[in-house]
């Protein structure tokens, strides 16, 4: 797409499976892996009671991976999102509280993608442990944890 040259802001729209890969990514890595909510009054949602002041979580990491809403789940396919993503994809989370900055998370994201692609072949370092570290922030595990 870019034969070699640098992606510029014009390019986005031609970058296609660059964004499907990324998307796919936060599906099987969301960075935001759990919302909390806290309940302002009795509720019940789905058959469950919710008691005010109750905390609620929603998952994105298990909707994510939920085999209700995709196919083979665990494996990483980009092309699952050549179509529009199922509502079970909330990387972003969802409704009033949307993420604000989305739009340039996914700019950056794709820049920085198409460019790192563009020179390197990334690959783990034969041995080196692999680890979530599940803080509010998912993120691979450093050395220090
Ligand atoms: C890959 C990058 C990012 C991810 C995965 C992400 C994810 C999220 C999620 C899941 C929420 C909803 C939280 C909730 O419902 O409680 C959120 C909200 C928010 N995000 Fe992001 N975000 C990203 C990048 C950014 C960037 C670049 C900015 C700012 C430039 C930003 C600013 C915000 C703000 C201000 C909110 C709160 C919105 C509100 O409560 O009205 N985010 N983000």
């Amino acid at each position: 797409m870019l034969g070699g040259r640098v992606p510029i802001l014009g390019d986005l729209p031609r970058l296609v499976f660059t964004k499907m890969v990324i998307k796919e990514a936060m599906r099987l890595y969301p960075p935001i892996w759990i919302i909390e909510r806290r309940v302002l009054a009795n509720d019940v949602v789905g058959g469950f009671h919710l008691p005010s002041g109750s905390a609620v979580v929603i998952a994105p990491y298990a909707l994510h991976r939920h085999p209700a809403f995709w196919e083979r789940p665990e494996e990483f396919d980009p092309a699952r999102f050549a179509n529009r993503a199922p509502p079970a994809y909330i990387p972003f989370g969802a409704g009033p509280r949307f993420c604000i900055g989305s739009e340039f998370a996914m700019l950056e994201a794709q820049l920085i993608t198409a460019m790192v692609a563009q020179s390197f072949r990334l690959r783990l370092a034969p041995g080196h442990p692999w680890n979530r570290s599940p803080a509010l922030l998912s993120a691979p595990a450093t050395a220090y944890g």
